[in-house]
């Protein structure tokens, strides 16, 4: 049965939002999806995530093969021509299929003037598309990345930049985190065997499973009851780092949506966790999780930067303080990154979390333990900002992550392993 929507001109007006409006595609993704059957929402993503992944490698095919590309109110089809080539090229949809469902999406976006057009240029892609993506694989824009992040991380890895360059580029894996109260790492393995799905364990992380592919959690074992939870390996070390203890009071702060909340709770079910966001919606997705999962956490909203307003003068035996960051080292997960952030917004963040480590610090009590942690490969946020926080609080210690001069460990994104993440382990002198 035909749909009554056109999949391909919905990716387009997506890849727009993105790209015009400064959207985020994991918030727009979602309300697109419902709009779509079940089976197409899988594809409606890889067509979003992967224009986004290529993004410069399509928009220099279609200066090679327009003379002027759509402008104002005919720009969606723009997004279009995209999706149509990003099929053909990277995907296994056939080109017949390709080409009819993109040129039937101009009618959709309400331009069936274009349909010609639409066709002409995919149809010439298609004659030429072997020579095409050869000359663009010459051009140094091919690493599909904007150049001031480019050049930021050559500059801070001379020695392997290509390498994280490539896995920003490829599609990421899926990682669990088997929830340690209902079930052991190996027997989850277990049942996603017998569910036909095949898996790998980490070799340090003692929950983290890889699936060999990606799939629906509805397929999952035990899902809906919180036996398990989709989280990358790399984040699961958090926990590792802050060892919370049962009885403990606990903050984490910049929670939402709550992934590494859960963990904490997992590992130490008996410790009381303060969980504060500054966003309200994204809270929402914290207390979902805590009823998944069956936890019980005081979800707050506030502002990091101002702990007297929401902690009630109270003190920590441990922080987690998962700062907002530039999200560099998350790419292949968030394509999209590479299109919204500025070069500016790295200092921006820089201050933010250097305000918001100062602000809290004075909140963990004295022998207590705060884990700074970003999703990012930027030094200015990582290494280089703790070695300030260290100049500036003389009560403070750094252990077991790094040293003085290079503190924190950086985890780099790696094509089947987890994803580029930063974490520094403080003790505050004192008892
Ligand atoms: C990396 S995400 C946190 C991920 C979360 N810890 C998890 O594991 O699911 C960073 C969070 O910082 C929050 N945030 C940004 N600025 C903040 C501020 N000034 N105070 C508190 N939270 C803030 C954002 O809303 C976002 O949810």
């Amino acid at each position: 049965m035909k749909s009554s929507y056109n999949l391909r001109s919905i990716a387009a007006k997506v890849v727009g939002q993105v790209l015009d409006q400064g959207q985020s595609l994991s918030a727009l993704l979602p309300v697109h999806q419902s709009e779509v059957s079940e089976k197409d929402r899988a594809l409606l993503q890889e067509l979003c995530f992967g224009v986004l992944r290529v993004l410069p490698q399509l928009e220099w095919c279609i200066q090679q093969l327009m003379a002027k590309p759509l402008t104002g109110k005919q720009r969606t089809l723009h997004y279009l021509i995209m999706v149509g080539i990003y099929q053909l090229c990277h995907t296994r949809i056939p080109p017949h299929a390709a080409l009819a469902e993109t040129v039937e999406g101009a009618v959709a976006l309400k331009r069936p003037q274009l349909k010609g057009l639409i066709n002409g240029v995919l149809r010439q892609f298609q004659r030429h598309q072997e020579e095409l993506i050869q000359r663009e694989a010459n051009r140094s824009s091919h690493y599909q990345h904007p150049g001031w992040l480019l050049a930021r991380i050559q500059h801070a890895y001379p020695d392997c930049w290509q390498s994280i360059i490539e896995a920003n580029n490829q599609r990421p894996p899926m990682w669990l985190r088997v929830n340690r109260l209902h079930h052991t790492r190996e027997n989850y393995l277990t049942l996603l065997a017998q569910e036909g799905i095949e898996a790998f364990t980490h070799p340090e992380h003692t929950d983290a499973i890889r699936l060999a592919s990606p799939c629906a959690v509805d397929r999952l074992p035990g899902f809906a009851q919180g036996w398990v939870t989709v989280q990358d390996a790399s984040a699961q070390s958090c926990v590792y780092w802050l060892a919370p203890q049962d009885g403990e009071q606990i903050l984490d702060l910049c929670a939402a949506p709550g992934g590494k909340t859960t963990h904490i709770l997992e590992a130490a079910p008996k410790s009381h966790v303060l969980a504060v966001d500054i966003d309200e919606t994204r809270l929402s997705r914290v207390k979902e999780n805590l009823l998944r999962l069956q936890m019980n956490a005081e979800v707050k909203q506030g502002d990091g930067r101002y702990p007297d307003l929401w902690c009630e003068g109270r003190s920590f035996d441990r922080i987690l303080l998962d700062a907002p960051c530039s999200a560099t080292g998350v790419i292949r997960r968030h394509p999209d990154i590479k299109w919204l952030r500025r070069d500016s917004d790295i200092d921006e963040l820089v201050s933010l979390q250097k305000e918001i480590l100062d602000a809290v610090w004075p909140h963990l009590k004295a022998g207590g333990t705060l884990v700074y942690a970003t999703c990012s490969v930027l030094p200015q946020e990582n290494n280089q900002q703790i070695a300030h926080f260290l100049s500036r609080h003389t009560d403070a210690a750094l252990v077991d992550t790094g040293t003085k001069t290079n503190p924190g460990i950086q985890i780099l994104p790696h094509n089947d392993g987890g994803d580029g993440f930063f974490y520094a382990k403080l003790v505050k002198n004192g008892d």
